[in-house]
């Protein structure tokens, strides 16, 4: 952490689920600028975590201008805003695509003006051969944050994630805030890789002092099937099963097959780079046969967690 001390770090979408936690953990050692467009959200927050390193900024990612003069004085961007529930994208791709496209180039750009020595863009792992407009307009944020690390003085990369199971607007929350509502399963089979937001922010922490320019980033992590968490959750046995929505897999990957030959492994990440070739690439990047969680830790990321 100490190698942080005397950066001012700005985070676009600071006031969202994994930017509260970067947050709370980077203003120990860092000036803090959260940014983000609600005023409720940024003043909860202020009640929550207080103002000691931290400045609130109201703004849009869409606006460069404004984004130019937040950066004012900043080392590094954390770019986490972002449309992200895969039902709403689909429905409002030009929504999700201003958002999630148009917004990361007018951050890129500000953040160019501003000379920003780091710039970290949150990925998904739906970004990995995207079946969603969600998906898709997360892997061109990948491209833009590659396209500028060539140019930038200094570095730009990027990290994928699982599911962040006690993320705002993910089930356990929804379920935990109303015990009574009806749960269906969109697949007894479907899968996903889990990760808790407090383990993101700290995976992000660390790559803050290691990553390297023009990678991307993924934590090895382990899956579960969704029925299993909503077991768990309500200690119920049998769903509904309502079918996958247009945009949803049932199962996901960390990488695609084709950028697979540019995967190495190392310790605790995957990373991709497309400058090198791997002529013999990791195997299990795919949900359906990856790793399970064990019953205890997935207990524990499920009752433990922000939520
Ligand atoms: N949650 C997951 O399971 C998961 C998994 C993998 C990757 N990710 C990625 O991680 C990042 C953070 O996710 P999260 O779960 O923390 O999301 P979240 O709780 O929905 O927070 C999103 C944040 O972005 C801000 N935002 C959205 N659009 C904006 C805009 N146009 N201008 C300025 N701020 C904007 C929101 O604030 P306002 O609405 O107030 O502007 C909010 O602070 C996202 O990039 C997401 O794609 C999430």
């Amino acid at each position: 952490m100490c190698a942080l001390e005397g950066e001012r770090i700005l985070i676009t979408g600071g006031s969202g689920s994994l930017g509260r936690v970067l947050t709370r953990i980077l203003s120990f050692s860092s000036q803090v600028v959260v940014y983000s467009r609600n005023e409720e959200r940024q003043f909860e927050m202020l009640q929550e975590i207080g103002n000691r390193n931290i400045e609130y900024v109201i703004g849009d990612i869409r606006d460069c201008q404004e984004l130019t003069s937040a950066l004012r004085g900043c080392t590094i961007a954390i770019h986490a805003a972002a449309m992200k529930d895969i039902i709403r994208c689909q429905r409002q791709p030009f929504q999700a695509i201003l958002n999630n496209v148009y917004g990361t180039e007018a951050l890129l750009k500000a953040a160019l003006r501003n000379k920003i020595k780091k710039i970290i863009g949150i990925s998904t792992d739906k970004a990995a051969s995207p079946a969603s407009v969600y998906g898709a307009s997360k892997y061109i944020m990948e491209q833009l944050i590659l396209e500028v690390s060539q140019i930038v003085d200094g570095q730009a990369y990027c990290i994928r994630f699982g599911n962040m199971i006690d993320s705002k607007g993910s089930l356990v929350p929804l379920w935990k805030k109303n015990p009574n509502r009806d749960l269906s399963v969109s697949d007894p089979e479907a899968s996903r890789f889990f990760f808790t937001v407090e383990a993101a922010a700290k995976c992000i922490v660390q790559l803050l002092t290691f990553g390297k320019n023009g990678r991307i980033y993924i934590p090895k992590m382990k899956k579960a099937k969704i029925i299993k968490i909503l077991q768990l959750l309500t200690g119920r046995k049998k769903f509904f099963t309502s079918g996958l929505c247009a945009g949803e897999k049932l199962h996901e990957m960390l990488v695609s097959e084709e950028e697979r030959k540019f995967c190495f492994e190392e310790d605790d990440f995957f990373t991709l780079d497309y400058n090198k070739m791997n002529t013999n690439p990791p195997k299990i990047l795919n949900s359906q046969w990856a790793e399970e969680i064990p019953q205890a830790e997935l207990y524990r990321m499920i009752f433990s967690g922000a939520a």
